[in-house]
């Protein structure tokens, strides 16, 4: 096989699948978005969220539309413990934007300036089972 017989015959699947996302834009948007928010999840949350409450942090599993500072396994700060409502997509989004702000005192110094990445963080974290 020469070299361009070998680009065109993986040029034809490439193209193909290129032409299924761009004919379902819903659908490629919504797997870009929940892959973006696994990466960024894994990143930037895991090493103090993984499934187990830890004293590094509380699980974020089944947190949305949680009480805040809600777990009974987790020892919070008095500052979120203060904070009173829900977890919310507007009060997480508040909250990973600037901590400090959304409740001082907390515990939690990590903050994503990242409008979109949050919305990506925030959507993954509602698949956590
Ligand atoms: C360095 C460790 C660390 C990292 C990294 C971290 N957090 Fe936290 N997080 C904490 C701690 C500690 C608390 C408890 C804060 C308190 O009690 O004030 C917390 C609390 C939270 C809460 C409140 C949970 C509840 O039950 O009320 C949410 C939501 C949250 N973090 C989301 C995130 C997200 C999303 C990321 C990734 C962008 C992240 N955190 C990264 C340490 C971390």
């Amino acid at each position: 096989m020469t070299p361009s017989v070998r680009a065109t015959s993986l040029r034809l699947p490439v193209l193909l699948a290129g032409f299924i996302l761009a004919a379902t834009p819903g659908l490629a948007q919504a797997q870009a978005a929940s892959s973006t928010g696994v990466r960024l999840f894994n990143t930037q949350c895991k090493t103090c969220h993984g499934d187990k409450s830890t004293p590094a942090g509380p699980t974020l599993t089944g947190v949305v539309g949680a009480p805040i500072a809600g777990r009974k396994d987790y020892a919070y700060s008095a500052g979120l413990k203060a904070k009173g409502g829900t977890w919310t997509d507007a009060s997480l989004d508040a909250y990973l934007a600037k901590p400090m702000a959304f409740a001082p005192g907390t515990r939690m110094m990590v903050a994503v300036p990242d409008a979109n990445s949050r919305a990506a963080i925030v959507a993954y974290i509602k698949t956590l089972k």
